[in-house]
């Protein structure tokens, strides 16, 4: 049969859910899309007046907002109604790893996966497309189809056909990526469901780039590009380390590498690690799928792109201790950047968080400055702020939110360049460097300073792929 498609429900209103419906709302004016959230203190800043107050930062999403929303975007925490009268359904809710129970640390938790399904088992109505947006161990598409069904039975005017349709968004760029994509994936059984998603795509995608596969195809695929891209880093950051042996300049090494078409330029700039809410979730649980079916190799072989991530934070903040004497008790120590990469709020697995975790361990005083992450998410990473009266006479570790890069740097022993922030490119070193305690440090995870003026300025550098600058 041939589907209709008047109107869009999305469950999960996070960094996918909401500015991938802004931009199909933004393409496809007629199709009506309400975003749902259980979360209500989260639809209330997707419906704030001041868009500063949007629960997610990405640039050139306020502007899709204000144009969309109230229109044919609506954000809302009434899932029973809008499952009820929707024709298409997204699940785009947290896929997290399990943290205890079996394949804990490694499996992926589907328990918002189970109750989304469970959801629109028992509140849609007629006949629905359900579209897989969050990223899924391959065949959980069958667990999905299992639940559904379940209403059938009872039911009969209820029916479920389930797509895979993997988001390929980077945060940070996510408009510019859901607006150009590379390509759309889109896997499944049912030749006319999968029309009526390609129809909604075709609004701006080219035909050639959207992808049709079956449905195990397109959710592997999802894990593997995922994979893919974080063993390239890996594989950098492995060889930062041999440069900064060596005398040879990672920057040098990455062009003359990236210059050749078969490997590319892109995805090979060394840092303090990769962070996000994606790449070390879904590299696990590839491992845990391959360990399941045997192949011990394969999960060992992806593995270690997780264990060289986790050593080239750990060996960055014993750099940052032994360069200051080997103790940094007391020392008040800047730290520029707490969000995983720059362009983004959000701070889940981002290197700054286990490397400032391991400077407070030995005792730093950091001072913490970025500019989209607030204090709140801070002190939910970190543990509660310092009380600022008492940071003369602490003998012991802690951190100070900082509001500018002036405040952060001043009086500091150190500097830390956490995050690509373009803001953090340009530092006036000029301006700074003498507000430092001498002698003082830089150290740049991210290779993106200009070493020059702050060597000229009296600063001590270290930075990634380089090590110590004389
Ligand atoms: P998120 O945590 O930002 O958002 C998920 C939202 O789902 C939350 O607001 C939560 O309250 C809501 N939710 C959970 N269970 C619900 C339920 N039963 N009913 C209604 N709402 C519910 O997560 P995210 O970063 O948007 O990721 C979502 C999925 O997309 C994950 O599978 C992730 O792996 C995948 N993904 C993420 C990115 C990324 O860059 N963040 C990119 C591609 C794919
Ligand atoms: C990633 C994938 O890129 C995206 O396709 C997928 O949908 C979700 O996961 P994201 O995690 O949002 O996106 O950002 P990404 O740009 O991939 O960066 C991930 C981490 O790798 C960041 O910590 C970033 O700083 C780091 N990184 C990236 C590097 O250290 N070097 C690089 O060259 C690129």
């Amino acid at each position: 049969m041939s589907y209709k498609i008047k109107k869009i429900c999305c469950i999960g209103a996070g960094y996918v859910g909401g500015p991938t419906m802004a931009v199909i709302a933004d393409k496809c004016p007629n199709l009506e899309i309400q975003v749902v959230d259980i979360d209500e203190e989260k639809i209330k800043k997707w419906n704030s007046e001041d868009l500063s107050l949007l629960p997610i930062y990405e640039p050139g999403l306020e502007k899709i907002i204000k144009k969309c929303r109230g229109k044919n975007l609506h954000f809302s925490t009434d899932l029973e109604l809008h499952i009820a009268s929707s024709d298409m359904i997204f699940i785009s809710v947290n896929t997290p790893t399990k943290t205890k129970g079996i394949g804990a640390g490694q499996a992926s938790d589907l328990r918002w996966i189970d109750a989304s399904a469970r959801q629109i088992a028992e509140f849609a109505r007629g006949e629905t497309i359900v579209v897989e947006k969050s990223t899924l161990p391959v065949k959980t598409a069958l667990t999905i189809k299992k639940i559904l069904e379940v209403p059938k039975a009872k039911n009969s005017s209820k029916k479920f056909t389930v797509l895979s349709n993997p988001e390929f968004l980077a945060e940070g760029s996510a408009i510019e990526d859901l607006n150009y994509p590379d390509r759309v994936l889109i896997g499944g059984d049912d030749p006319q469901a999968m029309d009526a998603l390609i129809e909604i795509y075709s609004n701006w995608v080219e035909k050639d780039k959207i992808l049709t596969t079956d449905l195990w195809s397109s959710e592997l695929s999802k894990l593997i590009a995922n994979a893919f891209l974080a063993q390239r880093i890996s594989s950098i950051n492995s060889i930062s380390a041999l440069c900064e042996e060596t005398g040879a300049d990672i920057m040098n090494v990455s062009k003359a590498i990236g210059s050749d078409k078969r490997i590319g330029d892109k995805f090979l700039n060394p840092g303090p690690g990769f962070g996000g809410s994606c790449f070390k979730k879904d590299i696990m649980n590839l491992v845990y799928i391959c360990n399941h079916y045997g192949l011990s190799e394969v999960a060992e072989y992806w593995g270690k792109v997780v264990d060289i991530n986790n050593w080239q934070q750990k060996r960055i903040s014993n750099q940052i201790v032994e360069k200051l004497f080997g103790t940094i008790s007391s020392k008040k120590i800047a730290i520029l950047g707490f969000s995983f990469k720059a362009n983004t709020n959000d701070t889940r697995e981002s290197p700054s968080i286990y490397i400032c975790k391991e400077l407070i361990e030995e005792g730093g005083l950091l001072s913490i400055f970025d500019p989209k992450v607030d204090k709140k998410r801070i002190e939910l990473d970190l543990g509660p702020e310092l009380n600022k009266k008492d940071t003369n006479n602490i003998n012991q570790g802690g951190w100070i939110f900082s509001n500018s890069i002036k405040e952060s740097l001043s009086n500091a022993d150190a500097v830390v360049i956490m995050t690509e922030w373009v803001e953090f490119t340009t530092i006036d070193w000029a301006l700074f460097a003498s507000t430092m305690r001498q002698p003082a440090w830089v150290f740049d995870t991210r290779s993106i300073t200009n070493i020059k003026a702050a060597k000229k300025y009296g600063l001590n550098i270290w930075s990634v792929g380089n090590g110590e600058n004389d």
